[in-house]
Parts: structure tokens; C-alpha cells; sequence
């Protein structure tokens, strides 16, 4: 059965509350509120298996020029399918739509970042608003998280 990619609906808000609390109470994914799940479902990919949503990826719009992609998951089971990379295509395709040039990420997952042609970056050359939603995260202090880019054309 493969996997299918699409925008996500209000009815996802409970299976992507679910999956990135799962990867929030490891560290590896801040928390989403199933409120404000609500209010950006817009900005949601997911990725659905059998009817059943198995991943999921968000956009955060940074400036005119950059945006984030954020709360990138795929479930225990469904690693190292593509899914992930589909995910990440169809965020590249939604910056692209916005005709915005430069897409980032926070992560530790640098290889895959790196298979999907983005490459390695210093934190510091991105403005403040990347950092507004640090205070949310146990290791504000002591981010050791890497950041990546990659640039559209
Ligand atoms: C990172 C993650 C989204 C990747 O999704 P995935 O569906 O397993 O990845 P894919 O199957 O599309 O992998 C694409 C390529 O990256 C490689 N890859 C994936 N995860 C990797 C890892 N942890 N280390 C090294 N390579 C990795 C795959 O081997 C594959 O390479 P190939 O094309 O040569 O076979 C998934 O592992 C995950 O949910 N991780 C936990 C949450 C997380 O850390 N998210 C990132 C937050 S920014």
C-alpha cells in the first residue's frame, strides 16, 4: 500500500496532536498545542497509509524570503520508506507556489536534510523571529540542534 501526501484537514488535528507529542516527550520535536494545530492546520502536509496518517510536516513562514519547515515526522513502522522525503517535496512545492527562495530546518536528523539536498549552515546567519519559539523548548540554553538550508530556483 503506498503511502499519499496531501494537505492536512481539521479532522487530522487529534493523529498530528498524537504524533508530535510522541516526539516532543523525546526531545526531538517541540510540543503543538491541538489548538494551535487548529488555527495553522493550513500550513500541515500529511502523509496518510491505508486511510491511517503516518507523517506529517509543517511550514512557518519566517519572512518574505525564508521559511521553516517544522513538526517533520513519520511513525515508528513507517521509517526509511520515502514517506519522509515525500513530505519534504511536497513542502518544497508549497515554498516554491509562495515564491519564497529559502527553505530551513532545525534538526538532528542532518543526513536525511542532506539526501534532500539541503546542506549545512551556521545558526547565526538567520534572523531573531527563527528563534521566537525557543522558549518553548527544554534546551533553549544549550541548542545543540543543527540548522540546514536549501535555496529554490
Ligand atoms: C527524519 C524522518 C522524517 C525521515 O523520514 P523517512 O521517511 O524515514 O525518510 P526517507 O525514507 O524519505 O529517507 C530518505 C533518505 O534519507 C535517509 N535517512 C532517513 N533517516 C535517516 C537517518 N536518521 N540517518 C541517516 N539517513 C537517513 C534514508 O536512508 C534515505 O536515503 P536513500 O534515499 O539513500 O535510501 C524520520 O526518520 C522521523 O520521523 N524522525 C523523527 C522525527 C525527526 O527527527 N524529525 C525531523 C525534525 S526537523
Amino acid at each position: 500500500m503506498p503511502a499519499v501526501c496531501r494537505k492536512a484537514r481539521l479532522e487530522d488535528v487529534e493523529p498530528l496532536y498524537q504524533m508530535i507529542q510522541g516526539y516532543a516527550e523525546q526531545g526531538i520535536m517541540l510540543p503543538r498545542s491541538r489548538n494551535v494545530l487548529e488555527k495553522q492546520i493550513e500550513e500541515f502536509v500529511v502523509a496518510e497509509w491505508d486511510g491511517m496518517v503516518i507523517g506529517c510536516g509543517s511550514l512557518c513562514q519566517l519572512g518574505n524570503d525564508l521559511v521553516e519547515i517544522r513538526s517533520l515526522g513519520i511513525s515508528e513502522g513507517y521509517k526509511g520508506k520515502g514517506i519522509g522525503s515525500m513530505l519534504v517535496d511536497s513542502l518544497m512545492t508549497e515554498a516554491k507556489r509562495r515564491e519564497i527562495p529559502k527553505v530551513m530546518a532545525l534538526t538532528y536528523e542532518v543526513s536525511f536534510f542532506i539526501k534532500n539536498g539541503f546542506s549545512i549552515v551556521k545558526k547565526e546567519i538567520f534572523p531573531e523571529k527563527v528563534w521566537t519559539d525557543c522558549i518553548y523548548c527544554k534546551k533553549q540554553h544549550a541548542c545543540d540542534e543543527i540548522a540546514v538550508l536549501k535555496l529554490l530556483d
